[in-house]
């Protein structure tokens, strides 16, 4: 039987976890709470931004809300930034992506006090995964190796693929599934035979971002997948960068999508909100 990661249920769990604790904190006098800026009115960034905010109100984290016009210059955004580095309350900052083109993205990620980067973007924050050093991890990837370890999956010694090196989701998969002591193979657009290797795979870890774009042909029996992607196929139904009903049969776990990964992100981002107001 195929065990179907629910990721709509662990990320719960660790909400009511962090509840619990945000709770007890706030009885030896500290409150936790995350800014939020978001620049334009991208749709998708809206109902991102509008989940975090309902996140921490469930969790009873403080969330401030900056929604800029468009038209923000770079200075106006970095002088908001260093206003929010400086102020003693906010523990966590958070800048939605994508900005807008006019702005320079990397540069508005470096401006964010690394002690506050809770979502992990920061280059000190890269670094220190890279090095085995504390700091913040990316949510997404954070939110995969806690879906596997609550699920009862181990990840040392098992020949584990990551198909995607985007910065936010596969680089950091590959170096927090390294840390756990996988065995990891990164494939991407120009990988070839990428059957031949995703087929090896114990773990494969599916962020390419093209619907249904992995069948059995590129998984091997009994192998654990987890799938990134989320889009909206021809019936307006989600679906993921796995094609669920095929490859669900042979292997010995799966994430649904919707259920799977998504919820995890928040989940995660609400830890390192937590992390971010007691790391001293
Ligand atoms: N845009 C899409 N995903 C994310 C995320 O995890 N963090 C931020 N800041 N922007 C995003």
């Amino acid at each position: 039987m195929t065990q179907i990661i629910d990721g709509k249920a662990i990320s719960a769990a660790i909400k009511d976890e962090l509840k619990a604790e945000v709770e007890s904190l706030k009885g030896e006098g500290t409150q936790i709470c995350l800014a939020v800026i978001q620049v334009g009115n991208d749709p998708a960034s809206a109902v991102y931004v509008g989940n975090k905010k309902k996140a921490c109100a469930y969790i009873g984290i403080d969330s401030l809300a900056y929604e800029l016009p468009e038209e923000t210059t770079q200075e106006e955004l970095l002088k908001l930034i260093a206003e929010l580095n400086d102020k003693g309350e906010v523990n966590g900052i958070l800048v939605q992506l994508p900005l807008p083109d006019h702005i320079d993205e990397d540069e508005v990620i470096r401006a964010i006090d690394p002690k506050k980067d809770v979502d992990g973007f920061h280059p000190q924050s890269v670094g220190a995964l890279c090095i085995g050093q504390p700091g913040f991890v990316s949510c997404t990837p954070a939110g995969i190796i806690q879906l596997l370890k609550r699920s009862g999956i181990e990840i040392a010694g098992k020949e584990c693929v990551v198909i995607g090196r985007s910065n936010i989701v596969g680089k950091p998969m590959a170096l927090l599934l390294l840390r756990e002591n996988g065995t990891v193979t990164v494939a991407h657009s120009k990988t070839k035979n990428l059957q031949e290797i995703t087929k090896r795979a114990d773990i494969l870890v599916v962020a390419v971002g093209r619907p249904k774009m992995i069948t059995r042909e590129y998984v091997k029996e009994g192998a654990v997948v987890i799938d990134v992607g989320i889009h909206r196929n021809e019936n307006n139904k989600l679906c993921g960068d796995v094609d669920y009903d095929d490859v669900a049969p042979i292997c010995s776990a799966i994430t649904p999508v919707p259920g799977g990964v998504g919820p995890m992100t928040i989940a995660m981002l609400m830890h390192n909100c937590v992390e971010a107001g007691t790391r001293r």
